[in-house]
């Protein structure tokens, strides 16, 4: 079978929401090169055009895009290839396909992100996971905003946490995390609920943690969600946000009265934890 591989270039600052609307459109994980290149697959050429059209009205300045005709046998498990284990702190994400080996005393995630965003290859993934792990205590309750396949929520309960509720408005998404909760045993201390983040959240509380990888404007509109939903000693993990946009959402938090604690950079990626004033 051939298809279309779509090279997308954009400026840093957009690279997320190109990201995020290309993960949309096509339904499928998008690749991000070292040098900041976007990967997307359309099956067509007409699917192609069409999907070229869309960014160029999204993203009017600075889009670069180049369109390679490929013969791929399943595009939808090409992202096996390449993947491996990865450890993030106390951590390791270990592909279903993959025999598990290394220290028991790990906290170990097996996991396929198929089509949701999430394998722990993306430095956003990363760099939440980074402080998820290094916040999430015994017994606590963790909520994950924008889940996609599942892994900080799935990662929060093996890491010690009581209970994790993750939330996508991607139904699609759900299903793979849902599938992925069971594929690690925790399907009963995990669970998935399909919806708009922004709504939903204060019906999940209390939460001990609360992680949102999302995009800039979303993490935003969430702020009095999870305010209202922390509980007072809680902490909130943000991340999905380029190194360039970390001092406009710094000065957001303040705003709002949240005080950072921590935050940390993942191959451009930005995260911060920080807890309500
Ligand atoms: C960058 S991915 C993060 C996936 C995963 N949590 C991770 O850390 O790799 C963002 C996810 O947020 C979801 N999302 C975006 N806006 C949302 C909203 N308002 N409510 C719920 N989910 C949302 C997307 O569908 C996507 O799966």
């Amino acid at each position: 079978m051939s298809g279309w591989a779509i090279e997308v270039r954009v400026p840093p600052g957009s690279r997320a929401a190109t990201a995020a609307r290309l993960v949309e459109w096509t339904e499928l994980a998008v690749e991000e090169r070292a040098d900041g290149t976007l990967v997307s697959f359309a099956p067509t050429r007409s699917m192609t055009r069409a999907l070229v059209s869309k960014l160029e009205e999204a993203f009017p300045t600075g889009l670069e895009t180049a369109c390679t005709r490929i013969e791929v046998s399943d595009w939808a498990t090409r992202w096996h290839d390449g993947l491996g284990p990865r450890r993030i702190g106390r951590v390791v994400i270990v592909p279903s396909w993959i025999r598990p080996e290394g220290d028991p005393a790990d906290c170990r995630v097996v996991l396929d992100p198929e089509g949701a965003f999430g394998s722990g290859e993306h430095g956003s993934t990363r760099a939440a996971l980074r402080l998820l792990e290094r916040q999430v205590r015994a017994g606590e309750v963790v909520l994950d905003l924008g889940t996609g396949g599942g892994i900080l929520a799935i990662a929060a309960v093996v890491a010690g946490a009581r209970r994790a509720v993750g939330v996508d408005h991607d139904s699609q998404a759900i299903a793979v995390a849902e599938a992925n909760a069971r594929r690690n045993n925790v399907d009963h201390r995990v669970a998935f609920v399909c919806g708009d983040a922004t709504d939903i959240t204060p019906l999940l509380g209390p939460a001990d943690v609360i992680a949102a990888n999302i995009l800039q404007t979303v993490n935003c509109a969430l702020l009095p969600a999870i305010r209202q939903t922390l509980r007072p000693a809680g902490r909130v993990i943000f991340s999905g946000m380029e190194q360039e946009e970390a001092e406009e959402f710094l000065t957001v938090l303040e705003h709002e009265a949240f005080a950072p604690i921590e935050e940390l950079c993942d191959a451009g990626w930005w995260a911060v934890t920080a807890r309500c004033r």
